[in-house]
């Protein structure tokens, strides 16, 4: 049986006080060993879910949605490499918000793979398309075509079948997932496919209940 990959991606979003409320309502505390779990919310709510993981004895893994390019130094706001590992074990790379909002480079982005490999933490790489440079080293890629996120509209489950395909074909990448527009109700048709190793959850993932039946469901 495949492991299946579940990301959430809370992106900018949730205070201290709206973190505890999802941890309260969200009652999966122990997923089964064949998906793994993995919550990636803003730098300031990691202490608060590591310290619920830690008290449930939970196997839900933590990431981040970026990672400085810089190591620890004078770099004014940024967040390094080895700060993130205190907490967390995967950052998202890539991602199209941050290549259009933030004018992230390919350059920058591999240095970013480069600086989480150094620090042992597994790049979520996303891809808009087939198209996307993916740096070496990458072992998990999240593809999400930009008219699929927040938008309501996923991609079809076989578009996103024939692109993991051809990425894992071209690559050798053992770990394709899909994103954009994912819910409790359209995630399996993702799951199930041979080559789509799991999903990323943006908004979705926000409501511990829709979380909680993605998770049953995918
Ligand atoms: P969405 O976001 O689930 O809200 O479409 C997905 C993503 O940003 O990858």
């Amino acid at each position: 049986m495949k492991k299946i990959f579940i990301v959430a991606n809370w992106k900018s979003n949730k205070t201290e006080s709206e973190a505890k409320e999802w941890l309260t309502r969200f009652k999966i505390n122990d997923p089964s060993s064949d998906k793994e779990i993995i919550i990636c919310p803003s730098f300031t709510l990691l202490p608060i879910l590591k310290s619920y993981i830690l008290n449930h004895k939970s196997s839900i893994k933590l990431g981040t949605q970026d990672i400085s390019l810089f190591e620890e130094g004078s770099y004014t706001g940024e967040v390094n490499g080895k700060q993130i590992k205190e907490f967390a074990d995967y950052v998202i790379i890539g991602h199209s918000e941050r290549r259009k909002n933030l004018n992230e480079s390919d350059k920058m982005l591999e240095k970013k793979v480069l600086m989480a490999k150094k620090y042992k933490l597994n790049p979520i790489f996303c891809i808009q398309s087939e198209k996307t440079k993916i740096p070496k080293d990458v072992e998990i890629v999240s593809y999400e075509p930009i008219f699929a996120i927040g938008t309501g509209y996923p991609d079809t489950p076989e578009s996103a079948e024939n692109i993991s395909k051809s990425v894992k074909d071209n690559s050798g990448i053992a770990t394709v997932l899909y994103g954009g527009s994912v819910t409790s109700e359209n995630v399996s048709s993702f799951t199930k496919m041979q080559n789509v190793s799991g999903v990323l959850v943006g908004k979705a993932s926000l409501d511990p209940v829709e979380f909680m039946h993605i998770l049953l469901y995918a």
